[in-house]
């Protein structure tokens, strides 16, 4: 039994670097919800996802990674991750980039000098109002990317997870 769960792992970890420089697409698809655990949704691969109900109901972690964008990352990719004149609109970005491409940009940063014009992108690694919710941050782009999540405030969330105030109160407190 462990043996098995320790080999899929590993095929699961092989697989993202064989395939890091071949196109990677994001869909809805594949962004499905398969399964929830305490309020966070996954999709079948097993990363975070978001859920919206036909009511337009999100879950929470879609809504604190709108809160949290708003607060750290709109600044230069533009509201609802649309873009800006400096940095690219991240509603995009995430139709081609996977979770974990898109974790180690967020905490590495990025710098690009290419055309003389030089764009940086900070590394948050140490940031913890950031790295304390990257996962609210990704599912909330990828629900702009892939899903049918509108420009704006979700008018309606579930509530906050005790998990989530418990991950929350370890990271920013540890
Ligand atoms: C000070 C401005 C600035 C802030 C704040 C900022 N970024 Fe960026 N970001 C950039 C720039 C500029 C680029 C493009 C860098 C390049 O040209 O390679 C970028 C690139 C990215 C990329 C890669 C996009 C792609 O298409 O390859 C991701 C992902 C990203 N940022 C996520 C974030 C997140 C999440 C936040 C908030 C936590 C954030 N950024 C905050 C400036 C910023």
């Amino acid at each position: 039994m462990f043996a098995r769960i320790a080999l899929s792992v590993m095929a699961l970890s092989i697989v993202p670097l064989v395939n890091a420089r071949l196109a990677w697409a994001d869909d809805a698809q594949k962004a499905a919800a398969a399964s929830q655990k305490d309020g966070k949704y996954l999709d079948a691969d097993g990363n975070p996802t978001f859920k919206i109900q036909p009511d337009g109901t999100v879950d929470w972690y879609t809504f604190s990674g709108y809160r949290r964008y708003h607060s750290d990352c709109h600044v230069c990719h533009g509201p609802d991750g649309v873009g800006s004149s400096y940095a690219p609109a991240l509603a995009d970005s995430l139709k081609s980039m996977d979770y974990g491409t898109f974790i180690s940009t967020v905490a590495e940063g990025r710098k690009n000098v290419s055309g003389g014009q030089e764009s940086v992108m900070p590394a948050f690694g140490d940031n913890k109002n950031v790295y304390c919710y990257i996962d609210d941050l990704y599912v909330y782009l990828r629900a702009r990317a892939v899903g049918d999540l509108p420009r704006g405030r979700p008018a309606k969330h579930e509530d906050k997870p005790q998990a989530a105030k418990d991950y929350e109160n370890q990271c920013m407190g540890g």
